[in-house]
Order: structure tokens, then sequence, then C-alpha cells
């Protein structure tokens, strides 16, 4: 790669760098080198003694089948070839022998970088915002009823298990996954507006969780196993409840965290007729 020949090294990615970055990657997820431990690598590409790239690879707390990648390049020097090299780079700081992840709305540059990398898609998210007038186009369900007031250790545990078969077939959850998700829950979110179905013993058949460190508001709804009689039905009420109190709010609109692949959840979707852009998970080749 004639872009390499003299000059250009790679470097560990370290606090100073972080103190004054350059303006190009201010709003990206980096961190210094080992920030947590080998599983979080992150270097920069320097070119007579400026940073002209950097990137970040890491695993995960909830999944460990793929290292997430994150490049910027300098956007004076893109199409050069830089962002290969330091793909290739961060593939040599790999503790372990797994491909990389990656995201992006379908339409991003970041795509098209990951497209010529070999990215194969794994997960697909539909447009998620709503607006709160059209909970009416879902059904309410009689087990539906306030998060307010359940046991929190239920709760934690009914979305762990709603969160681990989602994952299973496309990104499968580490072994104790269940405390890195928890962490920080109860500060994140909104219990008035968010919604929990039950059956005649009390079990949780379905949560719809709304998350209020978002504008607007983010929901998350699915059963809490698979194979849930009457899912669609049941998300449906959870996602109708939490709408409702959001409304009362005054509030317009909503977002959604789910995947065409929630089987519950993506009809209840599209009945309130989302709009934004498609997103993309996508695993890359460690090259
Ligand atoms: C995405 C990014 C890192 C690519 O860096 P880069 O140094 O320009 O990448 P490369 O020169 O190695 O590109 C390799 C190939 O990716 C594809 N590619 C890269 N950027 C592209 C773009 N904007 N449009 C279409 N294809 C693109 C091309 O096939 C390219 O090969 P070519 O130039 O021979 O056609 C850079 O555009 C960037 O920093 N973007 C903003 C940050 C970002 O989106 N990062 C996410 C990456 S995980």
């Amino acid at each position: 790669m004639t872009w390499f020949d003299g000059g250009v090294h790679f470097r560990p990615l370290a606090d100073d760098d972080l103190a004054v970055p350059p303006s190009w990657w201010a709003d990206r997820s980096l961190a210094r080198d080992r920030w947590r431990d080998d599983e979080t690598r992150s270097a920069v590409v320097v070119d007579g003694g400026e940073i002209v790239a950097a990137g970040a690879i890491w695993l995960s707390r909830l999944h460990e089948d793929r290292f997430w990648l994150e490049i910027v390049v300098d956007p004076e020097r893109r199409r050069r070839g830089i962002g290969t090299a330091l793909t290739q780079h961060l593939s040599t700081l790999r503790s372990r022998d797994l491909p990389f992840m990656a995201r992006g709305y379908v339409d991003d540059e970041s795509m098209h970088f990951a497209d010529a990398l070999g990215a194969r898609t794994i997960q697909t998210v539909p447009p998620a915002r709503a607006s709160l007038d059209a909970l009416t186009e879902l059904r309410t369900h009689p087990g539906v009823q306030p998060l307010t007031g359940a046991d929190s250790s239920r709760i934690e545990s009914a979305y762990a298990e709603l969160y681990r078969w989602t994952h299973e077939t496309w990104s499968p959850v580490r072994a104790g996954f269940e405390t890195s998700l928890a962490e920080g829950l109860w500060d994140e979110l909104d219990v008035e507006a968010s919604a929990l179905a039950v059956d005649e013993s009390g079990r949780i058949r379905a949560l719809a969780l709304t998350f209020r460190d978002t504008d607007p508001a983010l929901i998350v709804a699915e059963t809490i196993a698979r194979n849930e009689p009457e899912g669609e039905h049941l998300v449906e009420g959870c996602i109708r409840r939490a709408m409702t109190i959001l409304a009362h709010r005054g509030l317009t609109m909503v977002d959604f965290d789910g995947h065409v692949s929630d089987p519950h959840f993506l009809p209840a979707l599209s009945r309130l007729r989302p709009a934004g852009r498609w997103f993309r998970l996508v695993e890359i080749p460690a090259p």
C-alpha cells in the first residue's frame, strides 16, 4: 500500500490524545488503549507527527461473539486506504479470535466501508419513531398492569430473559450478562410509563420498558418467553399502556428499540406506521 510508505506508524491511543482530540473525532466512542482490559483496545495512525485516524475495538459486557469496531479518519484523508489499514492493525490487537461488528444506517458511508471489508448483515433495525396519536392502533389487553410497585428483581429477571432470547440466534449473550444489563437500569427507566403483562398466577408474560435517557423516550417491548401464546396481543397491550402515559404528559413522539427478528414486537410496531431510517448491524471478518 503506497500510502503507508515512510513516516507513518500506529501507536496506542493515550489519555493525552483524548485531552485535546482532533475536532473530527469529537463524537466518536473512543477511549485510551486497554481502558477496561485486554478486551478493549484502541490505536491511532500518526503521519508526520499528526494523528490522521483513530480506532477502537471492544467486547461488550453483554456479548462476547464479536469485537465492536469503531474507526474514524481525518475527513481530508479519506479514501486512501487509511481506514482499511487501521482495521488490519486493530485486528492484530484482538485478544481472541473473533470477527468484528459494526452498525449504521443503511445509507451511511460507514456501511459502504463495512461492505468493502466483507460485511454480512446479522440484524436489521426497522424505522423506529412513532407518533403517540397512533396508540389506538394497538389492542388493549386485560393482563396489562403498571410497572410501578412491581418487585424490582422480578422485573430485572424478566428483562434479562427477554434480552437473552431476542439475541440468541444472532448475537448470544455471555455468561453473567444479567449484572451488566441491570446496571443503571433503575436510573434510566421511566417506571410510570412502563408496563408489564401477567397471567393469573402473576407470572410476567411481556414487558414494555420505557427509557427516559433519550429524547424522545425509547420503548423496548417483547414477551419474556419466545413461545408465548397471545404474544403479539400482549406486547401491543403493554406498548399501548406505555404510550398512553407518555401521551397524557403532552408528549407527541416515541422511539422504539427492537429488531426485525423480534416476532411479537415487529407486528406491533408496524401497526404504528413508524418513520425513520433502516439500520444494519453487520459482522466484518477479521482481516
Ligand atoms: C468510514 C471511514 C472510516 C472510511 O475510512 P477511509 O480511510 O476513507 O477508508 P478506506 O480508504 O480504507 O476505504 C476502503 C473502501 O471502503 C469503501 N468506502 C469508504 N468510504 C466510502 C464512502 N464514503 N462511500 C463509498 N464507499 C466507501 C470503498 O470501497 C473504499 O475503497 P476505494 O476507495 O478503493 O473505493 C471514514 O469515512 C470515516 O472516518 N467516516 C466517519 C466515521 C465512521 O463512519 N466510522 C465508522 C466506521 S466503523
